[in-house]
C-alpha cells in the first residue's frame, strides 16, 4: 500500500433501498427449504454462521476503472447478428438468463429511479447485460448505500455475460460500444468497479479501453465500515467521485 494512502471516514454499512444488496425474492425460501431436504439442519447452521461472520468481518478491494467515449476501444465491436438495446421493464426477465445478483425486484426499483439496463441479445436472446447510473450508484461504505455522482459522470454496474458466451469478447465489444455511443455532451466519463479477484471482469473492462485508476479498500467491523481509495491523481483517482468517502488520493499506485 502507498505511504501516501490517506484513511478515510467512514461511513456505517448501509442496508437501505440504495444498497447494491439486493432483496430477497420468495424464490429463495423454496431453495432454503430445497437445501434444508438436502444438506440437513447442521450444514445450513454452519452455512448461516459463516455468511453472518462473512458481514461482520469485511476486507475486500476494488479497482476503479475510468474511459472517456473518446477512449472506449474503436476494434472491438459486437458480433453482426447481435443488437445492443436499452432495456425496459418487459426486457427484465431476460436478466434470469444471465449471472447475476439483480433481482426482479432491484431491476424494477432500478428502472424506476432512473438507471438504465443496457442488454445485448441475439434472436431475443440474452447475451450480456449491464446497468448505467448517473446522478448516483449504489456502493456499500457510501454514506446511505449511495455514491453521488458529479454531472457527466456514469457508473457501469453489474456486468453479466450468458455463462456459454463467456470468453467471446462479448463484455468487452458491448462496453466499449456503449462507451462510444454516450453523448459527448453529457457524458465526460464512464466508471467502473470491479473486485479486485475477478480477473475475467477486469481484463474485459481493459480490452474495452478501461484504465485502472485506483484500488478502493473497504473494512467491516460490525456496524462500522472504513473505506480507502489508494490510487494516483495522475492515474485519474483525484477525478474519482469517492472525496465524501476518503479525504484525499494517493500518489505513488500502481495498478496491480
Ligand atoms: C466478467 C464477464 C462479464 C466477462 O464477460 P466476457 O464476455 O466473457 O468477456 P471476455 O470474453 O473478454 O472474457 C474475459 C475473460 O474471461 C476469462 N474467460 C475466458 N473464457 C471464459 C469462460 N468460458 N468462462 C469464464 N471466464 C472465461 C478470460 O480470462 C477472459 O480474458 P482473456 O481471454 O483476455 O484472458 C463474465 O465473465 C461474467 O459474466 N462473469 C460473471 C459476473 C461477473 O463477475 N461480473 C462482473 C461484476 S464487476
Amino acid at each position: 500500500m502507498s505511504p501516501y494512502s490517506r484513511f478515510g471516514a467512514l461511513a456505517v454499512a448501509s442496508s437501505g433501498p440504495g444498497a447494491s444488496r439486493p432483496a430477497r425474492p420468495p424464490g429463495r425460501l423454496r431453495a432454503g427449504l430445497r437445501t434444508l431436504r438436502r444438506d440437513g439442519l447442521v450444514a445450513i447452521a454452519r452455512s448461516v454462521g459463516s455468511r453472518i461472520r462473512q458481514r461482520a468481518w469485511v476486507n475486500e478491494t476494488h479497482v476503479w476503472y475510468e474511459v472517456a467515449p473518446d477512449g472506449a476501444s474503436q476494434s472491438r465491436q459486437l458480433p453482426m447478428e447481435t443488437s445492443l438495446v436499452t432495456g425496459d421493464a418487459s426486457h427484465i426477465h431476460l436478466l434470469e438468463a444471465l449471472p447475476t445478483e439483480v433481482t426482479e425486484r432491484e431491476a424494477r426499483r432500478r428502472l424506476a429511479e432512473g438507471a438504465e439496463l443496457w442488454l445485448v441479445t441475439r434472436a431475443g436472446e440474452p447475451l450480456f447485460a449491464c446497468w448505467l447510473f448517473r446522478d448516483s450508484a449504489p456502493l456499500l461504505g457510501a454514506p446511505g448505500g449511495e455514491l453521488q455522482l458529479p454531472e457527466g459522470v456514469v457508473v457501469v454496474e453489474d456486468v453479466a455475460t450468458a455463462e456459454h458466451h463467456r470468453g467471446k469478447g462479448i463484455a468487452p465489444a458491448a462496453l466499449a460500444t456503449i462507451a462510444r455511443r454516450m453523448d459527448r455532451r453529457h457524458t465526460r466519463r464512464l466508471l467502473a468497479k470491479v473486485e479486485r479477484g475477478n480477473r475475467a471482469s477486469r481484463r474485459a473492462f481493459r480490452k474495452a479501453g478501461f484504465r485502472a485508476v485506483a484500488h478502493m479498500h473497504r473494512r467491516e467491523r460490525g456496524p462500522f465500515t472504513a473505506v480507502q481509495i489508494d490510487g494516483s491523481p495522475e492515474h485519474g483517482a483525484a477525478r474519482l467521485p469517492t472525496k465524501r468517502l476518503d479525504p484525499g488520493s494517493a500518489a505513488g499506485w500502481v495498478d496491480g
